[in-house]
Parts: C-alpha cells; sequence; structure tokens
C-alpha cells in the first residue's frame, strides 16, 4: 500500500487520509457511471491509502451504499478495515427520482442509520451527518439522535453538512462534531467568509465537496459535452450558455498555470483546496481509476507563495459565472442565508 498523508478531522474526529473520496458520482447526478470501473475505483482507493469514503443513503435511493457496500465486501480484509464511512442522511426521493425535502426527526434518524448499515454491511458508520438541516426539527434534536446512535455504538463520530455558522454552534453545544461537509473551491470560496472561522473556532474539521467544482474545473470539461436530463450539471447556473463559456475560460487561466508547473488543471484544484488548512479534507468525486491516479497526484503538488498569488490573480474570489446551485436548491443552503 502507498502511504497517503493523513489529516484529522477537527478536534475530536477520526484520522483519515488527506484526500477522501467522494462516491455519489457512482451512482447518480453525473450520467452513466461503470459499476465494476467504480468498484475497482474504490478498491483502488483503498489500496493506495485512502481511507475515507463518502456517501448518501439518497444517492439513487440507496444504490450507492450498496456499492460501497459490494467494494467493501469484496476488498482484502486489510483494505477493508482501513475504510471509514461517511454518510448523509434526511434527504427525502420519489420512485421517480424527485427530491421532496428533508427529514431531520431523531426516529428518522434512527431509521435511515438503521437501513444505511444494513446496506453498507458494516457495524458502524463512522462519520454520521444529516445532508441538509430541516428546517422543521431544531438542530439539537437531529445531533441529539445521531449521539444516541454514538452511544449504542452504531456511529463514531457526528458530522454537520452546508449548515449554517448558527446551526454549526448549536449542533456543537449539544455534542462533539467532527467534521462540517461544505463546497469549497477556487470558483466556490463562500465558506472564507463566516463558516470557516466559525468551524475554526469550535475546532471542527471541513470535509470539502466539489473542489472541481462538479467537473467544470476538472480541465476535463469542454463547452459541447452533452448532459443527461438527470445530469445535475444540465440544470446547474454554472454549466449553462454563456456562464460555461465564460467559466471555461477560467479553466484556460489555469490551464496555463498548471502547464508551467507540469501538472493537470484538476490537480492545481485539489492542490488549492489542500493548501488552505491541515482542517480541510477534499472529498474528490474520482469515478475511474484513470481519474482516481489523477487526484492523487494532487498530494504530492506543492503550490509556493508564487503559484498562489498567480491563481488569485486568473481566478479571484468571487469570478465564477452562476450560482453553484440552481435558485431552488440554493434555499437550503444554510452557509448562503
Ligand atoms: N454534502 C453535500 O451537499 C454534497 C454535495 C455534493 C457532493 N458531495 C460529496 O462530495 C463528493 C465529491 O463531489 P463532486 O463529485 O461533486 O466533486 P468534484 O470532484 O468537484 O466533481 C466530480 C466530477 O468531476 C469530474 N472529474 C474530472 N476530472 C476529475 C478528476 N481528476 N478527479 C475527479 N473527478 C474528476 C468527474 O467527471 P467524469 O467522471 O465524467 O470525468 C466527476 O463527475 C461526492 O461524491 C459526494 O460524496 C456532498
Amino acid at each position: 500500500m502507498t502511504t497517503t498523508p493523513t489529516r484529522t478531522l477537527g478536534t475530536t474526529g477520526p484520522q483519515v487520509s488527506a484526500l477522501g473520496l467522494g462516491c455519489m458520482g457512482m451512482s447518480a447526478l453525473y450520467g452513466e457511471a461503470d459499476r465494476g470501473e467504480a468498484i475497482a475505483t474504490i478498491h483502488a482507493a483503498l489500496e493506495a491509502g485512502v481511507t475515507l469514503l463518502d456517501t448518501g443513503d439518497f444517492y439513487a435511493m440507496g444504490h450507492n451504499e450498496m456499492l460501497i457496500g459490494e467494494a467493501l465486501r469484496t476488498a482484502p480484509a486489510a483494505r477493508r478495515e482501513q475504510a471509514l464511512t461517511s454518510v448523509k442522511f434526511g434527504g427525502l426521493r420519489d420512485p421517480d427520482g424527485g427530491w421532496t425535502g428533508y427529514d431531520g426527526r431523531p426516529a428518522a434518524v434512527k431509521n435511515f442509520a438503521a437501513y444505511s448499515l444494513q446496506r453498507l454491511g458494516v457495524d458502524h458508520i463512522d462519520v454520521y451527518r444529516i445532508a441538509r438541516v430541516d428546517p422543521d426539527v431544531p438542530i439539537e434534536e437531529t445531533v441529539g439522535a445521531i449521539a444516541e446512535l454514538v452511544e449504542k455504538g452504531h456511529v463514531r463520530h457526528i458530522g454537520l453538512s452546508e449548515a449554517s455558522a448558527d446551526a454549526i454552534r448549536r449542533a456543537a453545544a449539544t455534542a462533539p462534531i467532527a467534521d462540517l461537509q461544505i463546497e469549497y473551491a477556487i470558483v466556490t470560496r463562500d465558506i472564507e467568509r463566516e463558516i470557516l472561522p466559525t468551524t475554526r473556532e469550535l475546532g471542527i474539521g471541513i470535509t470539502a465537496y466539489g473542489v472541481l467544482s462538479r467537473g467544470l474545473i476538472s480541465g476535463h470539461f469542454t463547452q459541447d459535452r452533452q448532459l443527461g436530463a438527470t445530469d445535475f450539471r444540465s440544470f446547474s447556473p454554472r454549466f449553462q450558455g454563456d456562464n460555461l463559456r465564460r467559466n471555461l475560460e477560467l479553466v484556460e487561466a489555469l490551464r496555463k498555470i498548471a502547464e508551467q508547473k507540469g501538472v493537470t488543471v484538476a490537480q492545481i484544484a485539489i492542490a488549492w483546496v489542500l493548501s488552505r488548512g491541515e482542517d480541510i479534507v477534499p472529498l474528490v468525486g474520482a469515478r475511474t481509476r484513470e481519474r482516481l491516479t489523477e487526484s492523487l497526484g494532487a498530494l504530492d503538488v506543492t503550490l509556493e507563495a508564487a503559484d498562489l498569488a498567480a491563481i488569485e490573480e486568473a481566478v479571484p474570489a468571487g469570478a465564477a459565472a452562476g450560482t453553484r446551485y440552481p435558485a431552488v436548491q440554493m434555499a437550503h443552503l444554510g452557509t448562503e442565508q
């Protein structure tokens, strides 16, 4: 096994690999994925020393958890034992794949967890979090229910996802919080204003998603890419028409910096998030071994002050055209209110 550097999630969370593998795209939201390749990618990640596997019970309605379950079952015992699962719950779906709200009631939390443990085939979940704070349930009640699962040994640590600074404080006053999962990228820096100072004050780590802005700043996305109707990017503002054209210009500016360093755009984008602090663990959404290898290469990229200044000049904060979610989903983000 290769030695992958590690980071610790907050002052109370687990030690994890400095890059986590986000498995969502292996089941949902970015078009068709190859199941065999997805499992091979999880195995390759574990082999390379990646320990953190992120999922949500609502990613294709349990499909993603069952996929991870199969990958864990078929991995060598030593690799399986090093794997840590980070699971989101609470997102409600309908049989057509529609999104119908969030449920953070204590009885629902325990119900969700019971099903996730079965689908993953594990005896505990390492980090458990509600995907979006349920506006109808005080966060103290949702977190309190997870704390009961911790007491019983079904969950090891409590996390949060896209919560507001106020919700983070209230959650942390209820029980120890390991990490906040939230979008963070060169083109998505909203968390720097209020969220990061809050998590740092409270000793809460960050697992950053969307570090490639859903592939937009991966260096592989093109203006003429055809997207299926259920692909998140087919309705994401950043991927529409003129916004996409302007955003891909930013990518070309990043490409010049990457080429000078002899690395790829995706590696620059991941290394930038890694450079923002030891408390931050980027989740990469690789669905193939090829993309995984590219992502892991970011761990060897050191961004000097001059590189960071060049990135800042090429893509200043707020440079991206379009919001990171469609308006209806923006409304669920505690961070943006
Ligand atoms: N808490 C939340 O609200 C939330 C929201 C979204 C995601 N997440 C979690 O965060 C994880 C990562 O998010 P994300 O998938 O949106 O992040 P991302 O890494 O920004 O985007 C992944 C997309 O980038 C493309 N890509 C191109 N080059 C890549 C490379 N070298 N490595 C990886 N991907 C590359 C992939 O497309 P191709 O495969 O087509 O190349 C993939 O579809 C998810 O899997 C999920 O577990 C959490």
